[in-house]
């Protein structure tokens, strides 16, 4: 990064980076089902519908910003899910994608597990009636607190991140009376193609066990020699919004390997393999990810041969998708505020949200889509950069698009595939007010996470 002062221009201003798409869409009133949750559409009126409901009835009646999800899509892609990987396998959401008591019932309903990774999520899991035994518990530096209510509620698993929390658990199961089933995380040496901060197999990181210089062995070793654990499986997480699948293909050999390790150490054939979570989604129309079918198909055909090569029994499978599940099912509704025209660059859209509904785009340089939804419109594309109210010039939500010519304040427009990383990380940057979750099916919407108000606000600031 730059230190020094240079004259301001382009060079903050770059257009179109290199190899980025440059033309528009030939109808920017066209919705791509890709990016877009599957119920929504443009009704005779060109005003967009989700679960049968006009965002033009949305925004009045709930305001904006506001997540609108599409209840329908969530339920189906988890089924989708749940079904492409059957009775042999087990499919934990990623509760850290996005988490409600709402989102944990329609799990809980169509047979997934649940992935949590806080004390919060825990909570908001239990509180929902998701049964106990169908949760994992995650995390790097999980608290004694935290590990104490998981061990004592029962969980499914507890998914051991490091050498001082095998103790850790251990002597907490044991003072409890209990023996915790748990999964030791390892990383695999797999460095997945995406962005630095959301790759977590390469050894270079905070998460799990390194496979290499036989730690990963070493920790099965003491947790398979302490009272309080039930040492299950093997934990492996290569990353996030991956397309390849080769990524899990390298992991899956290395985690079997490790089983072979130990059955030949131990005389232990551990009985589940977790391959983590990180599907990617479409955010614009250029992406183009699996199905899950295919991906269910994929992993168990490399864990089954990899097994077979190793003589080893194959074990149950788990996967932990967050992102694939909830990220299509929601788009952000907002109101534009000002339409900036900056001649030879581009047009800055400001809308009523920013930063704080949407870091994604500041954080990982992600990229988003994003369509006029209240009405249509015949105007020539012009190129702009969606961006919010907060006090920085980073915050940006969608950094290169379309939108028509005759845009204009009031208008609304949406940015679609927001429904995963985007609630769950928002902020209060600059007292704004975190926006609701508004979930619609069946021609009726119902605010599942409320907007937030200056009294929540106020309310923790004690003065
Ligand atoms: N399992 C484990 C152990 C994880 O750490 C994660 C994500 C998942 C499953 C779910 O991954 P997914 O299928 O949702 O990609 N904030 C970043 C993503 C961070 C992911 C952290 N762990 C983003 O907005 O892209």
């Amino acid at each position: 990064m730059s230190r020094s002062a240079h004259p301001a221009g382009p060079r903050h201003a770059d257009v179109l980076p290199e190899g980025h798409y440059s033309a528009p869409a030939a109808d920017l009133n066209v919705l791509d089902p890709k990016v877009w949750a599957q119920t929504v559409e443009r009704d005779a009126d060109g005003v967009v519908t989700v679960g049968g409901m006009t965002v033009t009835q949305l925004a009045e009646e709930y305001g904006t910003p506001a997540y609108v999800l599409d209840e329908a899509d969530f339920r189906a892609r988890a089924r989708a899910w749940r079904t492409a990987f059957g009775n042999d396998a087990d499919v934990f959401y990623a509760g850290k994608a996005f988490l409600s008591r709402a989102v944990v019932r329609w799990l809980a309903e169509e047979g997934l597990n649940l992935d949590v990774c806080s004390g919060g999520e825990l909570a908001t899991a239990l509180s929902a009636g998701m049964p106990a035994d169908r949760i994992a518990f995650h995390g790097n530096n999980k608290s004694p607190e935290e590990i104490e209510r998981a061990v004592r509620a029962d969980v499914g698993r507890i998914v051991l991140d490091s050498f001082q929390e095998i103790v850790r658990v251990a002597h907490i199961a044991q003072s409890l009376g209990k023996r915790q089933r748990v999964q030791i995380r390892i990383t695999v040496g797999v460095e997945a193609h995406t962005h630095e901060f959301i790759a977590t197999a390469h050894e270079d990181q905070k998460f799990g066990i390194p496979l290499a210089g036989g730690q990963a062995a070493e920790a099965v070793r003491r947790a398979l020699q302490l009272d309080g654990l039930e040492v299950i499986g093997i934990h492996s997480h290569i990353g996030s919004q991956i397309f390849d699948m080769s990524g899990f293909e390298v992991a899956a050999h290395r985690v079997v390997g490790l089983l072979k390790d130990i059955r030949d150490e131990h005389g232990v054939e551990l009985p589940e393999i977790d391959l983590g979570g990180g599907l990617g989604i479409a955010y614009t129309s250029d992406d183009d990810p699996r199905e899950p079918h295919e991906i269910a198909k994929a992993l168990t055909e490399i864990v089954t041969r990899e097994c077979e090569g190793a003589r080893l029994r194959t074990p149950r499978i788990s996967v932990e998708p967050g992102r694939a599940i909830v990220g299509p099912t929601a788009f952000t509704l907002y109101e534009v505020g000002t339409v900036k025209p900056l001649d030879g660059l581009r047009t800055y859209v400001s809308v009523d949200g920013g930063m704080s509904d949407n870091i994604r785009t500041a954080l990982y340089d992600a990229e988003y889509s994003v369509a006029l939804v209240s009405r249509t419109s015949d105007a020539q594309p012009m190129l702009v950069r969606v961006v919010g109210k907060h006090c920085e010039s980073g915050d940006i939500v969608v950094k290169d698009a379309f939108l028509p010519g005759d845009l204009a304040p009031g208008d609304l427009i949406a940015v679609p595939a927001t429904g995963a990383y985007c609630r769950s990380m928002a902020s209060n940057y600059n007292h704004v007010l975190r926006p609701p979750v508004v979930a619609v099916r069946d021609g009726e919407a119902r605010v599942i996470v409320r907007r937030e108000t200056e009294e929540d606000l106020l309310r923790l600031d004690v003065g």
